[in-house]
């Protein structure tokens, strides 16, 4: 195994549930397929690569797991759909050249450092098309996670739930925007939050933002 979240993905649970989101679904039906390939940062299993091969968009994935890229490969080829793959550290995008229309990071820009998240942020401004669209979440600073291991002053190694002992960064409002506010525009910001089960049975409370940006700076308000 080579990193904690090959462990991870090796449990089925983890891959079991392979429908996209509807944050993801709902924003990406304003973009055509022929306006250029997709790019999902953090792809994990490919749920998101699955339903966007599948309408029809080019798309590429990058991954830092091998055990997660090869059962998003597996996933693809269930439905005789493909992708370019790459493993990759989310702040190294390797599709040279590529321009993407539109990138996705669901669930992922949290497992890093600080500074490492906002590399992530400049490469994924990069390697998107001027207009480009950004569709991000980002773990508020009231979800569950923030417990355990303190590493810096958002950062926490929480020992609870499916991801104990990964790393997580949280974001209170004026984090989130400020991580995007160089090279995008917030076109929308909203938190979703709810109540789950971890471990043995306890309640906890989940919190996120879901945004939408897209490339290039206007005004980020607020
Ligand atoms: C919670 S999973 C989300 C997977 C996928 N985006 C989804 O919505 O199903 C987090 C993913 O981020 C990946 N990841 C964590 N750290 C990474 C890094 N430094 N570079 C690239 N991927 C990373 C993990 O391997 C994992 O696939």
């Amino acid at each position: 195994m080579s990193n904690v979240w090959d462990e991870i993905f090796a449990s089925e649970s983890f891959c079991s549930d392979l429908n996209p989101r509807e944050f993801v679904t709902a924003n990406m039906a304003a973009v055509a397929p022929s306006a250029g390939p997709v790019l999902d940062v953090g792809c994990g299993c490919g749920r998101h690569l699955v339903y966007l091969a599948a309408k029809g968009y080019q798309v590429y994935g990058i991954d830092l797991s091998d055990v997660a890229l090869s059962k998003a490969d597996e996933n693809l080829r269930k439905f005789d759909l493909s992708a370019k793959l790459s493993k990759s550290e989310m702040w190294r995008i390797p599709f040279e050249g590529v321009s993407f229309s539109a990138a996705l990071a669901i669930n992922v820009l949290n497992h890093a450092m600080p500074a490492e998240i906002a590399m992530t942020v400049a490469a994924i401004s990069q390697a998107l098309a001027p207009g480009g669209m950004f569709l991000v979440t980002l773990l508020t600073t009231n979800d569950y996670k923030v417990c355990g291991e303190q590493v810096g002053e958002r950062t926490f190694i929480c020992d609870k739930g499916p991801e104990a002992g990964v790393l997580h960064t949280f974001f209170d409002e004026p984090a989130a925007r400020a991580l995007l506010a160089d090279a995008f525009t917030i076109e929308d910001i909203q938190i979703a939050s709810g109540e789950t089960r971890i471990d043995d049975g306890e309640r906890v409370h989940q919190e996120y933002f879901r945004i939408k940006a897209v490339k290039g700076r206007k005004d980020n308000g607020g």
